[in-house]
């Protein structure tokens, strides 16, 4: 078991997700590669932080110029595939993504959510576990279906609310924690150590 995962990123905004992954391929705490980077925003801060390991594809595909969210979501899915990618994994791509893109990559497209799932679906999940008033939050890295945050949960980690969090502190604290689990995801996906059994993951943990 194990070998180098090839990875597709798919990113829309600031890239600590996306750096933290290239970080750890960089210094040998992830057998990987990242083939390339997908951006839906010609803007984004991600981008100047791929730019910067010098080795990484860039792509900018944008909603406009698509008459419909299905062949948006085609032309993205033909784009990943021509990176030939063993996992596609999404690292605060703000899209939900249709049946034209997931079901071209089954089980192989893999998100980090900001809240404990199921809980705080969707946008602003640090936002709606606040106003919520939970007393524990986290992060999920999940296999993506074609529902918003829905799919089989990989790796969760909880992360408590403290009193006087705002938005800020408690997105910080979460992301945090996001950057190892993602990566301690992938590293366990690379190392053939998930399976997904129906709407569950079986994952061994035992030589982590
Ligand atoms: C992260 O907190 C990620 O979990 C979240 O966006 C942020 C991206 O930060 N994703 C979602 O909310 C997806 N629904 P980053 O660009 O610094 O990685």
């Amino acid at each position: 078991m194990g070998r180098t995962l090839r990875l597709v990123v798919m990113a829309s905004g600031r890239g600590s997700n996306f750096s933290a992954i290239a970080d750890a391929i960089r210094e040998g705490a992830l057998d990987a590669k990242i083939a390339a980077l997908i951006c839906d925003r010609p803007k984004a801060a991600v981008i100047d932080r791929a730019l910067t390991y010098g080795d990484i594809d860039i792509a900018v595909l944008t909603r406009k110029g698509f008459a419909t969210r299905a062949d948006y979501d085609r032309a993205l899915a033909e784009l990943a595939a021509g990176y030939d990618p063993d996992i596609i994994a999404l690292a605060g791509f703000m899209r939900v993504l249709g049946p034209e893109f997931v079901g071209r990559f089954p089980g192989r497209v893999v998100n980090i959510h900001p809240a404990l799932l199921p809980s705080f679906p969707g946008l602003d999940a640090q936002k709606q576990a606040l106003e919520y008033g939970v007393k524990v939050s986290g992060c999920t890295v999940h296999f993506v279906d074609e529902g918003t945050d829905t799919g089989p949960i990989i790796l969760q980690e909880a992360v408590p609310v403290l009193e006087g969090d705002d938005e800020d502190s408690l997105s910080a604290r979460i992301l945090e924690k996001e950057h190892s689990l993602y990566i301690k995801a992938l590293r366990l996906i690379g190392e053939g150590r998930v399976g997904i059994e129906g709407r569950k993951t079986r994952v061994d943990e035992k030589r982590e």
